[in-house]
């Protein structure tokens, strides 16, 4: 038997905006399969800034009247409130953000609220509410980096002076100052905050009035509506401006070159704190303890943020592969783009809020640093610069200290352990002032250039850096 007919023809157990052509309602898998409103419902205050303004330009361009602007304004406001109040109720039968905030404003407003998606669509609408709510995480995320960075001068400014290996393939290479070393990460810092200062450049476009994909025949004005909203400009062409989620997958590399700095860095924190290397301990209340070896403290807060760059990663890729093979313009795989993204946004900016607490929770064991770079022929290398400036070529200087270096491991000796003329055997070149090139504060300091590791130019460095973030 027919379902029966409401006045306008829709069935009545149909009842969406769009189900005026169909026979019947979806069924309740495909409602729950399709519906989106249990995570984009965090769009919810960024719709309503995006509803407002577009209210307004349809107003002054004489789409909608004066008393349907104050109608909506005002419903669209005791919406907000109920949102933040909690009390506003969420219908999956209502789809998605878009649809539940437009319902309960019909509800509240009446035929004001009807006439607000005059001239738009939830293609165009969707793309604006994600560019201003990711417009607001780069914000935030932009100020994390940067407090961040500003834990790292902290404590590089307590240990300028400070020796540790410098490692490369994990074996000592060179003395470096753990100051020097916190550098590093302060300027990969640095490069993820200019990159999301770039990217916020592309997302920062008004997609609204591209209507569902080819524009709207009503006499909008589109540059209103990005100057209300504090767009940079407007998306050029309607078809790109509600289909393409580049800039939300720029924005996703960013993330996770973000997060794999931050995992490099932790990374080394958890080596650092096994005692094997004992360079470091981290507070307790970053670390856990273990149920069953009651010795056990782990530094957990790191292997997390460790792990968590893997699904970063992953939503990288997934919102990558989302949009490969999407014809133009609009289609609903779009809708997948919301969960990556959150998570994305979630993931790095908690991430950045607990490395920025722990760093000040590290203690340094200066000794232990001091000890390990004291091992591992870290100043080898200035042995053979010495004999360089002695009128050496390089390479036969790197071979003279090469055997010296497998004289002393057979001895289990330093170089500067060795008398003078056990030194000479290897080279007639070396004199008693190539002590000086052998201990750590003598290569540090000879490295004196810009980037280099010398207390002196770090020092600057650091000054240089607290400036820039000022
Ligand atoms: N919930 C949808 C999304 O996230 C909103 C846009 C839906 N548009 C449509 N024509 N079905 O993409």
């Amino acid at each position: 038997m027919a379902a029966q007919r409401s006045p306008t023809g829709a069935p009545p157990a149909a009842g969406k905006p769009w189900s005026g052509r169909f026979s019947e309602p979806v069924s309740d898998l495909v409602k729950r399969f399709t519906a989106s409103v249990s995570f984009d419902q965090r769009l919810a205050e960024f719709d309503i800034d995006g509803s407002i303004a577009h209210a307004r330009m349809l107003q002054a361009a004489g789409i909608i009247a004066a008393d349907d602007l104050v109608a909506i304004e005002g419903g669209l406001a005791q919406i907000r409130g109920e949102i933040r109040a909690g009390t506003f109720v969420w219908s999956l039968d209502l789809e998605d953000v878009h649809l539940n905030i437009e319902k309960r404003l019909t509800d509240l407003v009446g035929d004001a609220g009807k006439r607000l998606h005059t001239a738009r669509s939830r293609n165009d609408q969707v793309a604006t509410d994600i560019r201003l709510y990711l417009r607001a995480a780069i914000d935030h995320i932009v100020h994390q980096i940067r407090a961040l960075q500003g834990a790292l001068l902290d404590l590089a400014e307590q240990h300028a002076d400070t020796v540790m290996p410098g490692f490369t393939h994990l074996q000592v290479a060179q003395p470096v100052t753990f100051a020097h070393h916190l550098m590093a990460y302060y300027e990969m810092l640095a490069r993820d905050a200019s990159r999301y200062a770039d990217c916020r450049k592309r997302v920062n476009r008004l997609p609204l009035g591209a209507a569902a994909l080819a524009g709207t025949s009503y006499p909008i004005d589109r540059l209103m509506v990005a100057k209300l909203l504090e767009f940079d400009g407007v998306c050029e062409n309607s078809l790109d401006a509600v289909s393409d989620r580049d800039f939300a997958i720029e924005f996703c590399a960013c993330a996770s070159l973000t997060m794999t700095h931050l995992s490099r860095c932790c990374e080394e924190l958890i080596l650092w704190m096994s005692p094997r290397y004992a360079f470091i301990d981290i507070a307790d209340r970053f670390c856990t303890g273990s149920s069953i070896m009651p010795q056990k403290k782990n530094p957990d807060v790191a292997e997390l943020i460790r792990g968590k760059t893997g699904r970063v990663n992953g939503h990288l890729v997934a919102l990558l592969t989302l949009m490969k093979g999407q014809p133009l313009a609009y289609n609903k795989d779009n809708q997948e783009d919301k969960e990556p993204l959150f998570d994305a946004i979630d993931t790095v900016s908690t991430s950045l809020a607990v490395f920025a607490e722990m760093v000040p929770g590290i203690s340094v064991n200066r000794d232990a640093m001091r000890a390990a770079a004291a091992q591992g022929f870290a100043t080898a290398t200035d042995l053979a610069d010495y004999l360089v400036r002695k009128g050496l070529p390089f390479r036969e200087a790197h071979e003279v200290v090469a055997q010296a270096v497998r004289f002393c491991a057979g001895r289990h000796c330093d170089l500067a352990d060795l008398a003078l003329p056990e030194l000479q055997q290897f080279s007639r070149l070396i004199g008693e002032d190539a002590y000086a090139a052998l201990t750590l504060e003598g290569a540090l300091n000879a490295r004196s250039h810009i980037g280099g590791t010398a207390p002196a130019r770090v020092k600057s460095a650091i000054a240089k850096a607290r400036k820039a973030l000022k």
